[in-house]
């Protein structure tokens, strides 16, 4: 099964997550319910540092903040030491307001708008991570007026193909982010950097993909920065000692999936180090990753309350559930899979016969067809009433949640030892005409 790591099953048959019945937490929270095990993300921050923990080479990890942020997990991530990538100004606000260090803040996105630019000077990020040239300008414009020093990394687009999903490749030839390396558009870039005094050029950037499997794209994506790094030197006269290879390792969704682990990751990137600083003469000081989904989608999981079960002879069964495709939009854009168990009956899962168990599909309850969390999953015979948890929703699922057909945004609730706490609120029906106003102005 795909469960947090402090996932068991209690002696009533109810899965038990950081020492939680989420039966209980289902009566005190309802559903449909985020919960996340604190122990896991801390497991997986730690496993990053310790794997990463080369003699001879400074890595720093930062959490990528776009695979869910929230105060809470800001706090979380600043206690692990990891840095931030915060990607707009209301990832930096959120930020911000759970009092992480903003010296350990790298403030991405590809159209930062000036008010944005504005934003993370005064707010003092560590690293702006430059996209354009237009916001090298705005900013290298903005430093000099205001006399602000401020450390940048240019992100370039490697022109690699990951493979994965054609929605999560980033650095393929034509991708909207970064500056090409092709017609030596990058060089350009570092060039112009250079003509603005206030603007501190302390390395490279680039992200290639998110759920990678087949990690040799990391040796490749390595040669390229080196070989830019070099050209650089070579052609500029300009030193850069830092790297920063994005985020991308690929996680476990339905029990066929092998993903890479850490370790794999840290063994690729530190052996291409190696190898390439060797072949093109550069030396690097510091090495940067991003991870998002590897920090925190196995620490989550979405329980749900089975409504309806709805057998049309024949041809389907389905499970209709109380959330759908507004807490989990990854399979309808995607076309993700996930696993799910049911909750108040884990030892069925885990020893009814195959044979004994039933095709269904389970679908949320929003007015679309294409709402459907798994196509077809095999479970012991579902009634309503039932309570069905999906595995690995920890990454991009409250991120990307909506309010379609009013559906309050579900809770988020944090598990450890035994306890459990809210870390955000679940929308109320207030909520959705918070914003709302009348017809015509009185
Ligand atoms: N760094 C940058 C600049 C990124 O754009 C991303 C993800 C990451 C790091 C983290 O990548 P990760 O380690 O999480 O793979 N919504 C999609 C995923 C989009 C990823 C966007 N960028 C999904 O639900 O699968």
């Amino acid at each position: 099964m795909i469960l947090p790591v402090t996932s068991e099953v209690g002696q009533n048959g109810h899965l038990v997550i950081g020492g939680n019945d989420v039966l209980k937490l289902r009566e005190k929270y309802d559903t449909p319910l985020y919960i996340l095990d604190i122990a896991t993300i801390r497991n997986q921050c730690r496993s990053y540092r310790e794997n990463f923990n080369f003699s001879d080479l400074d890595v720093g990890i930062i959490y990528a903040a776009k695979a869910f942020i929230c105060t809470a997990m800001c706090e979380l991530i600043a206690r692990e030491g990891l840095g931030l990538d915060v990607s707009t100004g209301g990832e930096l606000f959120i930020a911000l307001a759970s009092g992480f260090p903003a010296g350990r803040i790298y403030f991405h996105g590809n159209n930062k708008s000036v008010e944005e630019i504005q934003y993370g000077l005064k707010s003092k990020v560590g690293y702006f991570m430059v996209d354009n040239f237009s916001e090298l300008e705005t900013l290298g414009k903005l430093c000099q007026k205001n006399n602000i020093r401020q450390k940048i990394m240019l992100r370039i687009n490697p022109g690699i193909k990951a493979n994965t999903h054609e929605y999560m490749q980033t650095g393929k030839i034509g991708s909207k982010f970064g500056f090409s390396l092709h017609n030596n558009v990058a060089l350009e870039e570092v060039k112009k950097a250079g003509q603005y005094k206030n603007l501190e050029l302390t390395g490279i950037h680039a992200h290639i993909g998110s759920q990678i499997f087949n990690l040799s794209c990391y040796d490749k994506l390595i040669e390229v920065m080196l070989k830019f790094i070099k050209e650089v030197r070579d052609k500029l006269g300009v030193s850069i000692t830092r790297i920063n290879i994005g985020g991308g390792l690929g996680v476990k969704y339905i029990p066929e999936e092998k993903p890479p682990k850490i370790e794999d990751l840290a063994r690729i990137v530190y052996d291409a180090v190696r190898k390439y600083q060797k072949k093109f003469d550069v030396s690097l000081d510091k090495l940067y990753l991003e991870p998002g989904r590897s920090i925190i989608g196995n620490a989550g999981v979405t329980l749900y309350k089975v409504g309806v079960v709805k057998k049309i002879n024949g041809v389907k069964n389905y499970i209709l559930i109380d959330g759908g495709m507004s807490d989990n939009i990854r399979p309808m854009l995607y076309q993700a899979k996930y696993d799910a168990y049911l909750a108040n009956r884990m030892e069925d899962c885990k020893n009814t016969e195959d044979g004994m168990k039933k095709h269904y599909s389970i679908v949320g309850k929003h007015c679309e067809s294409g709402d459907v969390i798994i196509d077809d999953i095999k479970l012991p015979p579902v009634s309503s009433g039932d309570f069905i948890v999906v595995a690995a929703t920890g990454a991009f699922c409250y991120a990307l949640s909506s309010n379609y057909n009013g559906q309050p945004k579900s809770a988020v609730v944090a598990v450890e030892d035994g306890k459990s706490w809210v870390w955000i609120k679940r929308q109320t029906y207030k909520d959705l005409v918070m914003g709302d106003v009348r017809l015509y102005e009185e």
